[in-house]
This record gives C-alpha cells, structure tokens and sequence, in this order.
C-alpha cells in the first residue's frame, strides 16, 4: 500500500457554471477518495479552478470587470456547488494564484535551460480594430473546403473538415466583425519530440486503461508535433518570464500546474500533515501516487504533455491517469433546447444531490465508455434499488425492533449464516473494486445484500411470528439490522450521509469502515427510532429541472411592458439649468443591502479621477446587490450630500421608474470612463 496517494480531477474552467457532465467526473473522483480513506489509506484530493485563458478576457471585457474579480466570483459558486454536492476536497484552490505561477515559472524556465523551448515566427489574424491576435474560435469566414458560411476559425460544422484560421475564406473577426489582418508574431514551442524516449517509457510503467494506453502510443507513433505555449497579450494569464506585459503562458501551460500550486498551498497551510516534496519531489522509493481523473476529451494534455514538463523539471509524473467517458442525457448530447443541459445549481434547486451521486456511481465502470443519465431510469433505479431494497430492509426491521421489541436486538439466528457469509464476502471485494475505479459493481452488490436480507425478513414473517416467539422475531430483525449495517459500508463513499444515520441508529462506537462493519451487533442494545433513509423521487422534480434548464439558458423571452403610467413634461428650462447638474459615469464598486432598509442599497461608487462616493440608492425592491457591480451609471455627482439615518449619501445614481419594484437604473456602455462628464 503507498504511503502517499494524491488525487486530483480536471479542473473546471471558471468561464461557465458547473453542469451534470462536471459533476459526473467531481463525483466519480470524490467516491474514489472517501473509499481509499475508508480503507484506511493516506488520501489527499486537491484542485482548483482553471482561470486562464481567452473566454474569460473577453468576457471580463464585455461585462466590464476585472478578470481576477471575475474569476474570483466564479471561483465562489463553483466551490459552493461543489460543496453541496458532497465534494470533500482537501483544497479547491484557483489557478490564479501566485504557487501556480511560480512552479510554472519553474518549468519553463528548466525546459528552457534544456534547450527544449524554441522560438518561431508564426503568421497569425490580427483585428487591427480590436487590437489582438484572434485565436480560432474569434474569427469566423467561409470554409475553404464546402464553402459553407459563418464558420469558426477551426473547424467546419457543415462538412467536419479542420485548417487554420488564415485559410478561412472573407475572414472576419467574431468580435467586431472587421476584416482581420495577417500579422507575424514570435511564439514559443515545446519540442515535444526530444521526449518521445521517455514518453513511451512513462507510457508504458504508468498506470493507464489499456484502450487508453494504446491510442495514446499510437498519438507518439505518428509523431509528436511541437507544441505552441505561448499567446498573445490581451490575455489573462501568467506572463511568460522576460516577456513581461507582451506574451502569456497558453492557458494549457499552467492549468495543470495548478494541481501542484493547490498541493502547493495546502501544505504551506498543513505543516504537520505531510511535505511538499514528499508529494511532487518523490523519488520512486518514497512509494507517492499521483493519481489524474478526466475525461476524454483531455487525454492529449495530461498524457503527452504534462508528464513532459514534470519530467523536465524534476517533478513526480503521474503514476495513474483514470479517463471516464462522456455524460449523455436520455441518450443524447446535452441540449440546451430540450433542457437536458442540466446545470448543477438547476437540479440542487429540485432535488437531493444524494440521489445523483448513487446514479452515477452505479453506472461507472472501469472504462471509459459514455455514460447515461436516463431521466426515467433514474428515478426508477433510485426508486426500486436504493429506496425499495437497501432502505426498505432497515426501515421495516428497525421500525419492527422498536415498535414491537422495545428497540432491543437479540442473537443472529443461525439461518441467517448463510446469507451473512455471503455479505462478508461481498464485502471483502469493496475496496479493490472502489480503488479500480468500478463503483458500479460494489453498488450492484451492497444492492444485493438489500434484496436477499429483504426476501429473508419477507420469508421468516417476524410480525407474525411476534406473537408466539417474540425472540425469534427479535432474531430475525437482528440479522436485518446487521446487513443495513453492511450495505451502510459499501454505501458509505457514495452515501456519507445514510451511513451516518445507520451509525447512529445502531449506536455504533466508531464511524463504520470496510472492515468494522461486519462485527457482530451487541445483543440487548437499544436502538434509535428509524430515521428516513431515501425518498423516492417525485417524476415531477424531474419535469421541474428540464423545464427549469430550458429558461436558464433559451434566449430570454420578451419582457412584457407593465402598465405604467407618465408623468406630465416639466415647465420649460434653460440650457444653463442643465449645466448646473453635473453628471458624472460612475462604476459600482460594491453594492449592499442596507440593514434596517427595504428599499435602500448601499453603493461605492468609482468616479476615476474624483475618487469614490457613497451614496444610498432607492432600488433594494429592483436589484439584487450583486446585479449592479461591476455596472457603468450615471451619477449626480455634485448633489449636496445628504445625512441619512444609515450615513452621508454623497451623490444620486440616476434612474427611471416610480415603483419601488419596477426601477430600471441607467446604464452606461462598459466602455465609457469613470469619472468622466456626461453632458
Ligand atoms: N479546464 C480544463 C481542464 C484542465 S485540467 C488541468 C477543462 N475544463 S472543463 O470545465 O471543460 O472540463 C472539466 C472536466 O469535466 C474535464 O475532465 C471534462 O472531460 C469533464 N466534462 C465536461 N463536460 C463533460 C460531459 N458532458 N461529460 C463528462 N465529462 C465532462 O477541460
Ligand atoms: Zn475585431
């Protein structure tokens, strides 16, 4: 067994919201660790988000943040979303951090030193309008093989074809939409081929699914091409080294390098718990795993790549790389128009995050084959299997024990031995089939146990028998109790929650594990009233979420006009009472509610140059605090301060609307200058 086993899954970009394909994956890597650690084995799990990269700047731009703030806000709900799907990571740090910088630092500067970084000129499209080199997906034109219009810089949608995006016919960027330009600019390429030696070695020493392992050796066979890390400024990332403002590390450079800066973190802030060496310094005596969950889709980067720059900078490489396949839902691509593209937030709102975690750990194998999420049989996998056989089993024998029997369990009957040697023996095969990755199978027979126990009870007729023989009965729910008490283990990584109810219920003395689970139960011991295991699931929760995640992402409907009325037009004025209101663009810096006030927000204000204001604004009714930050607004900026009971509001931000709820604040293109006039 390793001394040191480190997990990671692949880390989520920060420009989305997490969906039920992430969590298909987050799940599958948390199941895994909760049952390492079960069986008793030193786990860490450590990820973060991924920030880098060119969505987020443009999407910065155009909501008119700062990238880190951005990022930082996003960071947030992913870690909430996280958190309440059970996802117990020992840290969900952020790419963005000054670890990841410095380690990836680190790399490039020892590649560098190998004579393993080159230097290229490379023709690439620049809007002269936007000032930025346009990466594949900004530029838009005419497929230079079908001649199918308005497609993306990379590949044809129409007939599947890939080039480059200088090849596209009446290119245009997909921004503006001006007629980009041919520009040279310097980039930096690994020469992934002077690696192909220790490549193919790592390759084959590492452990890998072998379907995996073969389309990866043939990737080298065909080749291994140079591989372009560098990218143009505007982008959010790290810079590279003496290239300072003007080049970034491609976002593909430092995202994995944040499985080391989180590991990174974690362990400047754990002293005690273990060093950082020992995880990414190890030498192979040291007996570290590092173990990478992903998906498909990224098999490239973490299986050529990442073990290149580990291997030229000195690092641990990868001891595993476990590849799941991709989620489906009623047997297709998620759709947004059909509302299977399910964000995660979306089904928390209808359901229990419980039930999803038993589904998808009951369908993956070992394999990296597609998984589906059928909406029916997910409710009825979850009715019949884990409510009508694992849950029934406790819920009828406990609920027997103490309406009936005082709560008190007696000796197992000797008719039940058989059943319970196959219990044990079931048992003794969960934690290999949990380190392998197979939740499936160790679900299938924690399922079992259910249902054979459930026949037992269903067979011996403890309620009629009660009356003759209470202490045959008694027997029988004993042996009932005693196999909740297994299956509460074998679902214990999937189902924390039911097995901290069966421990309490049973009184159990220590928190239940693989091994502790078939001790025997200590007869005259009184149990707990039964606490509800599993609900079955409504079919209408599920109606719920995918009309819920139609209205999520369709295009928004047209808002109605609400009846209003307007105010009669003020008597006539000079231009010069016009010229004595100075109104300024201002940018909201922070937005809070106001304690005591239904209607008032507490808003900072950034006037650029005039430095920033308070003011208190009516709208609590209209916006919630965090709609209005980062907004562009029109404030009347020398407005005499006013001493309100809540402080000094020293301006007005302008808006129309009379109802408290119904007020629309003016906004101002994100483009415009704090601080400057509006005349
Ligand atoms: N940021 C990169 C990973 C960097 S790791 C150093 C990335 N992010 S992602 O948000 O697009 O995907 C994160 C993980 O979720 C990936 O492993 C990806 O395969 C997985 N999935 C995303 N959508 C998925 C499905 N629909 N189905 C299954 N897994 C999916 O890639
Ligand atoms: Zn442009």
């Amino acid at each position: 067994m390793p001394r040191r086993v480190l997990v990671t899954a692949a880390l989520p970009y920060a420009n989305g919201s997490p969906h039920l394909g992430h969590l298909l994956e987050y799940i599958q890597t948390d199941v895994h660790v909760r049952a390492r650690r079960l069986a008793g084995e030193d786990v860490i799990f450590m990820w973060a988000v991924d920030t880098h990269g060119t969505p987020i700047e443009l999407r910065a731009r155009r909501e008119g943040v700062d990238p880190a703030d951005l990022v930082a806000r996003m960071h947030a709900e992913h870690a909430q979303v996280y958190r309440d799907f059970g996802i117990e990571s020992d840290i969900f740090y952020t790419t963005h951090s000054d670890e990841t910088r410095k380690h990836a630092e680190f790399i490039y500067e020892k590649m560098q030193a190998a004579g393993q970084i080159e230097k290229r000129v490379t023709r690439q499209l620049y809007c002269p309008k936007d000032q930025m080199f346009l990466p594949d997906r900004f530029v838009k034109g005419t497929c230079p093989y079908c001649a199918s219009a308005d497609q993306y810089g990379d590949v044809c949608e129409k007939c599947g074809h890939t080039y480059n995006p200088s090849e596209l016919k009446d290119p245009h960027c997909a921004i503006c939409g001006t007629t980009p330009e041919l520009r040279d600019s310097e980039h930096l390429f690994v020469s992934l081929g002077r690696f192909e030696g220790f490549l193919r070695e790592w390759l084959n020493s590492t452990k890998l699914q072998s379907a995996v392992r073969n389309y990866v050796m043939r990737w080298v066979d065909d080749g291994l091409r140079d591989w372009d890390i560098s990218r143009d400024a505007p982008y959010f990332g790290f810079s590279i080294p003496g290239y300072e403002g003007k080049k970034f590390f491609y976002v593909w450079f430092d995202a994995p390098v944040g499985y080391i800066g989180a590991t990174q973190k974690w362990c400047d802030e754990h002293p005690d718990r273990a060093s950082f060496a020992s995880y990414w310094r190890a030498d192979q005596s040291q007996d570290t795993e590092i173990v990478h969950v992903i998906g498909k889709d990224i098999v490239y980067f973490h299986a050529l790549f990442w073990p290149a720059m580990l291997h030229a900078a000195g690092y641990t490489t990868p001891t595993r790389i476990n590849v799941h396949g991709w989620l489906t839902v009623n047997g297709e691509k998620m759709s947004k128009t059909r509302g299977t593209f399910i964000l995660a937030r979306t089904y928390l709102d209808h359901l229990p995050a419980d039930y999803l975690r038993y589904y998808f750990a009951a369908k993956l194998g070992p394999e990296q084959d597609d998984i589906d999420l059928d909406l029916a049989d997910f409710v009825s996998r979850v009715n019949t299997d884990l409510v009508n056989k694992a849950a029934n089993l406790a819920s009828r024998c406990q609920k027997f024990l103490v309406g009936r029997l005082e709560g008190k369990l007696g000796p197992i009957p000797a008719d039940a031995e058989p059943l319970m040697a196959k219990a044990r023996e079931a048992l003794a095969q969960v934690p290999a089939l949990y380190a392998n990755f197979e939740s499936a199978k160790a679900l299938r027979l924690a399922i079992e146990i259910g249902g054979e126990f459930d026949a037992y009870i269903t067979a011996q007729e403890p309620w009629k028998v009660v009356g003759k023989d209470p202490e045959r009965a008694r027997a029988v729910c004993t042996a009932g109790m005693w196999a909740s008490k297994v299956i509460a283990a074998i679902l214990k990584p999937v189902l924390p929650k039911w097995a901290a109810t069966i421990e309490e219920g049973l009184r159990l003395p220590a928190p239940l594990d693989f091994v502790n689970a078939i001790e025997p139960l200590p007869e005259g011991l009184v149990v707990g009233a039964y606490v509800t295991l599993a609900e079955r699931i409504d079919p209408k929760k599920i109606e719920a979420i995918v009309e819920a995640s139609k209205e999520t992402i369709a295009a928004p409907a047209a808002p109605e006009v609400p009846a209003y009325t307007v105010e009669p037009l003020a008597a006539e004025a000079s231009i010069d009472a016009f010229a004595a209101v100075d109104l300024r663009v201002g940018k909201v810096l922070t937005a809070a509610r106001v304690k005591g006030s239904d209607k008032l927000l507490q808003l900072t204000i950034d006037l650029g140059p005039l430095g920033q204001r308070n003011i208190f604004s009516g709208i609590a009714a209209s916006y919630a605090p965090e709609q209005l930050v980062g907004k562009h607004v029109v404030v009347f900026a020398n407005l005499k301060p006013r001493k309100m009971r809540f402080g000094v509001s020293e301006g007005m931000v302008l808006a129309s609307g009379a109802k408290d709820d119904a007020i629309t604040v003016l906004e101002l293109d994100p483009r415009s200058l704090p601080g400057e006039k509006i005349s």
